[in-house]
């Protein structure tokens, strides 16, 4: 079994970002921005916003977090957006999610002009990714394509199992994957049988939030499988694959953590260079 080293594999990515932003800072005399926006004192999403930031500023990259309270109106978000819109030193906007109550995700989302989305959360980069015409890719399915390439470069052909059908991630990699050309299957909390589902797959990615739901006898003998989640148990943070079953069965394997977690910060920054290279 190949167990997918996504820190490796996200290290080797921020090299050549690295390099590429020396490049961009010697062609055009500045270098790209990104700026996060954290509301609230939520732990994970403190922990989350400082590694980008982190690995933001590995990259070399202008790296800058603004900080609200919990409380702070819908309003102020907004208009900081949309200052952070027309400055020209911000490549890519980045609000951490989720959001209070309060506030109103989709308006959030809509505000950040799509040429500086790096998320691809925006309706019109939605849009473009499944209309198969240039746009930003959401951060976590990109990091599991990319990891799903370095095994296996053509996937014309491949079926492939999603489970888990949301924004974030199931449905981008659904788009991914059609790309490819891979036949792509949706499963979801309703649907039926889904040990079923998961035995026809070449390539399994999962990503539910349901601690080692995905056993060894669901996976057909030499997938690809990889898991996505980070679900804190009892026994510390585990997937949403029983990753002991099932590497007896895979053929490659992400481990959570040191998987697809990595690969989401390194496509962050890889999202955000794209987006420098579009508005200059
Ligand atoms: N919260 C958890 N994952 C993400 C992500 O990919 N982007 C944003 N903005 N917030 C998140």
């Amino acid at each position: 079994m190949i167990l997918i080293d996504g820190k490796k594999v996200a290290a080797e990515l921020r090299e050549e970002l690295k390099k590429e932003v020396l490049n961009l800072k010697a062609k055009h005399n500045k270098i790209p921005g990104l700026t996060v926006i954290l509301i609230g004192d939520m732990a994970p999403s403190q922990i989350y916003v400082r590694m980008k930031e982190k690995a933001a500023n590995e990259v070399g990259l202008k790296s800058e977090v603004i900080k609200y309270p919990s409380e702070v109106e819908e309003k102020t978000v907004l208009e900081k957006i949309n200052e952070l819109n027309k400055d020209s030193s911000v490549s890519g906007i980045l609000v951490q999610l989720p959001l209070p109550e309060h506030i109103n995700k989709q308006k959030v989302i809509e505000s950040i002009a799509p040429k500086k989305d790096v998320d691809g959360f925006h309706p019109m980069n939605v849009g473009n990714l499944s209309s198969g015409y240039d746009s930003s890719i959401p951060c976590t399915p990109l990091g599991c394509y990319l990891l799903i390439k370095t095994i296996e470069p053509n996937l014309s052909g491949k079926k492939a199992i999603i489970i888990g059908r949301s924004n974030l991630n199931g449905k981008p990699m659904t788009q991914l994957l059609l790309r490819e050309n891979c036949t792509v299957t949706v499963t979801h909390s309703k649907t039926k049988d889904l040990k079923a589902e998961c035995l026809k797959g070449d390539i399994i990615v999962a990503a539910v939030g349901i601690p080692q739901l995905v056993r060894g006898d669901w996976i057909k003998k030499d997938a690809i499988v990889i898991d996505v989640g980070i679900n804190k148990t009892d026994k510390g943070i585990v997937g949403d694959v029983a990753f002991e079953e099932v590497s007896k069965v895979a053929k490659a394997l992400t481990p959570v953590p040191g998987g697809v977690g990595p690969m989401t910060i390194a496509c962050l920054l890889k999202n955000t260079i794209e987006c420098f290279k579009k508005s200059n």
